[in-house]
């Protein structure tokens, strides 16, 4: 005859490892993920501004352009290489620090705050 305590003390424990499986599924996925927008906000808002226009005090002090008129003279493929590479003095090279996903996705972002 099967021992049915020691077959359920078994199922018992593998529900226990599911339900908990499902609980830590459920709480990676619930965690912030970086957006592009916090990454701007972190990294590029001092001087660029929230809304783009670099009227921050830093913007100010390194003459930073209003995405609104840059929008105009500049692609998007420009951009990607300003943020690649830099530019004049105050303009950072980023490429060791972000990804090339991530540097189009803040261009993007940042061309959209021109619409705003
Ligand atoms: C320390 C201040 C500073 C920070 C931080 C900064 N920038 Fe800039 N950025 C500048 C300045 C100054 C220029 C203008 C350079 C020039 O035209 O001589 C510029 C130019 C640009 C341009 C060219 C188009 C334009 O509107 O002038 C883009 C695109 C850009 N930055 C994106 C970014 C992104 C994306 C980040 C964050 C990863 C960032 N910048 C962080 C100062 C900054």
């Amino acid at each position: 005859m099967p021992n049915f305590a020691r077959i359920s003390s078994k199922a018992c424990a593998l529900l226990l490892i599911a339900t908990s499986l499902v609980f830590v599924a459920k709480a990676v996925s619930a965690m912030p993920q970086k957006s592009v927008e916090d990454l701007y906000l972190d990294k590029c808002s001092v001087c660029h501004g929230r809304d783009g226009a670099g009227k921050t005090a830093k913007g100010k002090k390194v003459k930073v352009k209003d995405v609104r008129d840059t929008i105009t003279t500049m692609s998007e493929d420009e951009m990607i290489k300003i943020v690649n590479n830099g530019k004049g003095k105050d303009m950072d090279s980023w490429k060791k620090e972000l990804s090339k996903e991530q540097i189009k996705e803040l261009v993007d972002y940042y061309r959209s705050l021109a619409k705003k």
